[in-house]
């Protein structure tokens, strides 16, 4: 049974300075990125977010779809509009950190972590995934939207991802209310970004703990090329670039476009 989300428990609970005080909802649209890119420059304000409880065209990074059933889940984007227009995989993944925070609170466990380069996991199946773009008028940046999926109240999933997805609420073992939970999300988002903002080294150093395969060997695919020997996973650096020690002891920094990670 589908649910229609319900922005006066979602405002009731929401407790940020900005983020998220405007709220567009539909409750069917192609995609909240789509939507967020689409808009002129004079309709969009740090902050905003969009949300539907389905869309039609969903998609995941790599050009992927992203699924998910109608009414059940978290489908929104942010818009964002820094003045800093770097670091932009470092805010990608301080959003991926509070989403891992929320849940291991919300489950009372240390069940949530990142997988490179943005997909959160529980209990070693996908839960949400993030998918960031930005948007130039010309040559000068205007937007950056942060779309994330996040599966909440899903019970089944098809018969392609049923070994690797799964909800909170298959975790937790009851339904979830995705308004409250949205909005505590953005209370922890907001947050992120301010550290994020300030550049505090003490969220580069959570992320990396949080990250799976950190400060272990891992496997390496560049460019889609599976390499022979092993990585050491030594985290993100201050832009966000990856550092994996080789086996001569030197140091490669690779950009998350490059390379996938091969972890148990
Ligand atoms: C991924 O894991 O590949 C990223 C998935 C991102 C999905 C979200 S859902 C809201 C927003 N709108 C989209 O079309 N995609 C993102």
């Amino acid at each position: 049974m589908s649910s229609i989300f319900d922005q006066s428990v979602f405002l009731q609970h929401l407790n940020t300075q900005w983020l998220g005080h405007s709220i567009r909802y539909f409750e069917e649209l192609e995609s909240t990125n789509t939507y967020l890119k689409k808009l002129s420059l004079q309709e969009i304000e740090h902050g905003q977010i969009c949300l539907t409880d389905h869309q039609t065209r969903g998609r995941g990074q790599y050009e992927r779809k992203w699924e998910s059933e109608k009414g059940q889940n978290l489908t929104f984007s942010l818009v964002l509009t820094p003045a800093d227009t770097g670091r932009f995989h470092v805010l990608t993944l301080a959003c991926a950190l509070a989403i891992v925070e929320k849940l291991n609170e919300f489950l009372n466990a240390s069940c949530a972590a990142i997988k490179w380069p943005n997909d959160i996991i529980l209990n070693d199946k996908k839960t949400a995934g993030i998918l960031t773009e930005t948007v130039f008028t010309g040559n000068s940046f205007d937007r950056l939207i942060l779309g994330i999926g996040l599966n909440m109240n899903q019970q089944k999933f098809s018969d392609e991802l049923d070994d690797i997805a799964t909800s909170v609420s298959l975790e937790k073992g009851e339904l979830i209310n995705r308004e409250q939970f949205l909005a505590d999300l953005l209370n922890r988002i907001e947050y992120k970004y301010t550290t994020w903002e300030q550049q505090q080294s003490s969220l580069i150093k959570t992320i990396n703990r949080n990250i799976i395969g950190y400060g272990q060997w891992v496997g390496l695919k560049i460019d889609d090329e599976l390499q022979d020997e092993l990585f050491k996973l030594l985290g993100i650096d201050e832009n966000g670039a990856l550092l994996m020690l080789n086996r001569d002891g030197g140091i490669d920094s690779f950009s998350y476009e490059q390379i996938q990670l091969v972890t148990n």
